[in-house]
């Protein structure tokens, strides 16, 4: 998978150099291109925004320096053969980035990340591009950030985990918080030796050997964690799914 991120900040990227998505890289499974926005501003300052229209606080990103770098970076990725791209842009006001879409990103060959900085950027690029290719507006949550960046770095490792061969396990992504395995609850808790610290034990379930019980008592805590922490998840899992996967103990 190609990945391209146009921002203000490069080095805030640093990070997809380390752990897995540095390793992902390093093993060739991420080809991975960070450019400076500015490279695509002609004046002295290398101005990258204005003063909104209609008035209000803050700035806006121009149209000019992002529809060169796109334009650029789609002439590169295109000559290089990488296929069909998608637009990924970060923003509070976007669709809630989930594991689905994670799992869609993931099988992708070529993603481009527009990490935005002050108020935004002009509208008009994202409605250009969306002419060319689909454009995913995400929010990592239900606050603002000062910048796109973390955006990109959240969203990258959440799919680059998913890339075949980058987790060494395959199984790994089954039990999943929200994967369809777990009809999209939560993970309940995990534990490893030794069997006793500071007088905490494990529960005796896990010592068993007996597999049924094991994953009946996973189910459990699974439906107790969801329950305190997000019964909205209950609330949208289809009534028989878990009753599926006990039938299958
Ligand atoms: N940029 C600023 N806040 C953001 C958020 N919550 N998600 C994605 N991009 C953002």
């Amino acid at each position: 998978m190609r990945l391209d991120v146009v921002t203000i900040f490069p080095e805030y990227l640093e990070p997809l150099n380390v752990s897995l998505v540095g390793k992902a890289r390093a093993r060739g499974q991420l080809d991975v291109h960070v450019h400076d926005l500015r490279t695509w501003t002609h004046d002295r300052h290398h101005t990258v925004d204005d003063t909104p229209y209609g008035g209000g606080p803050g700035m806006v990103m121009k149209t000019e320096p992002w529809g060169e770098a796109l334009d650029t970076v789609l002439a590169d990725g295109y000559e290089a053969g990488h296929g069909r791209p998608a637009l990924i842009v970060p923003t509070p006001s976007g669709r809630p980035f989930t594991q689905d879409l994670a799992v869609r990103l993931s099988e992708q060959p070529w993603l481009i990340f527009t990490p935005a900085r002050y108020e935004g950027i002009d509208r008009r690029v994202v409605d250009e591009y969306a002419t060319r290719m689909p454009v995913h507006e995400v929010s990592i949550g239900d606050y603002v950030l000062a910048g796109g960046e973390a955006a990109v770095l959240v969203v990258t490792e959440a799919v680059a985990r998913l890339l075949p061969g980058v987790l060494g396990n395959a199984e790994s992504h089954r039990d999943d918080s929200f994967a369809p395995a777990m009809a999209g609850l939560l993970e309940g808790p995990v534990y490893t030796k030794p069997p006793l610290w500071r007088g905490r034990d494990i529960p005796d379930v896990l010592l068993s050997g007996h597999h049924g019980k094991i994953a009946r008592w996973r189910r459990d805590e699974t439906l107790r964690r969801t329950t305190a922490h997000r019964p909205d998840l209950i609330e949208r899992c289809a009534p028989d799914a878990f009753d599926k996967k006990d039938r299958e103990m």
